[in-house]
């Protein structure tokens, strides 16, 4: 037992572990600095690696002996930029083991044990999942029928434990620490959904209006996750490629771009904008401070 751990602590000697993240309006973000910190407390190095910056990193993951991933769900999936990513990735030799987290409005929709079962074809080894339902719900539209929503303490101490107790999982290299809810009806949605999904995509981004008089030509607009947007005398958005993560309305300085169906709608600033927050620094710092006393 005792040589096992200390094999296991030689090896993590080099380990900085990836946490490769997509976050739109901010709240998986938020849950990977969380995550994050937890590892820090569990004395790992941790590197978070937002998915627009993932293809200069070209990660090599014979390498890589743990990693993380989180998405917010849409349509009832880890968004369509990471699931792309992920079944691309390449079959491993060695087992590489990873985690995953997700961020949702209270139907992930067996979105982890989806993701789970593409990397473990590919060889990768499962060692732990969280899917925290925001406060907020609705990550687009800071909706006055929310307003009296906030973070719960326990909900954010969660996630940060989630991160300490996975950082003995690897530390040990034993057990597996699942905090996902998956669930039979989830399948079957997601399942049904997935048929649905392209023609979601394609026509709900459709209803991105445009009101040229508002226009700046300031080009924010063009900080797209998915390249799906270019500015040309005015923003042209390829209805294939949008994931309605919905970034250029909130980047939008003016409201020159707006969803016609809420034309008048004030968008969602992030987690930090919700009652409750607590930086996940502070938490870091709060709970050194336990462990010096
Ligand atoms: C286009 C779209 C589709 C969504 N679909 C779902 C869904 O199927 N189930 C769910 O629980 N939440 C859904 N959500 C809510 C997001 O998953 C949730 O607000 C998430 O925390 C956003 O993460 P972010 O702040 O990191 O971008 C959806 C949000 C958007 C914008």
């Amino acid at each position: 037992m005792l040589i096992h751990i200390y094999i296991n602590l030689l090896n993590l000697i080099e380990l900085k572990i990836p946490i490769i993240y997509f976050s739109s309006s901010g709240n998986t973000k938020y849950i990977a600095k969380l995550i994050r910190n937890g590892l820090i407390l569990a004395k790992l190095e941790t590197e978070l690696i937002p998915y627009n910056t993932i293809k200069k990193r070209n990660l090599n993951f014979e390498e890589i002996q743990v990693f993380g991933i989180g998405a917010p769900i849409y349509a009832l999936a880890f968004t369509p930029n990471i699931l792309e990513w992920v079944q691309n990735l390449p079959k491993v030799k060695k087992k590489v083991k990873f985690f995953l987290f997700d961020t949702n409005a209270g139907l992930p929709g067996s979105s982890i044990k989806h993701v789970r079962k593409i990397l473990e074809k590919k060889n990768f080894e499962f060692i732990g999942a969280i899917e925290i339902v925001t406060p907020t719900r609705d990550s687009v539209f800071d909706s006055k029928f929310f307003t009296h929503v906030k973070w719960s303490r326990k909900k954010i101490e969660k996630v940060f434990q989630f991160g300490i107790n996975l950082g003995k999982v690897i530390k040990t290299g034993k057990g597996v620490l699942d905090w996902s809810n998956p669930t039979l009806f989830g399948s079957i949605i997601r399942a049904y959904f997935r048929v649905l999904k392209k023609p979601f995509y394609k026509y709900t981004s459709k209803l991105i209006g445009y009101n040229h008089k508002e226009c700046i030509s300031c080009k924010a607009c063009e900080n797209c996750p998915t390249d799906a947007i270019k500015f040309d005398n005015k923003p042209v958005i390829n209805h294939e490629k949008c994931i309605l993560c919905f970034r250029c309305l909130r980047n939008c300085p003016n409201n020159a771009l707006y969803f016609k169906l809420l034309p008048k709608a004030k968008y969602f600033k992030g987690p930090k904008t919700i009652n409750g927050y607590i930086h996940p620094n502070d938490l870091l710092k709060e709970y050194q401070q336990k462990i010096m006393k």
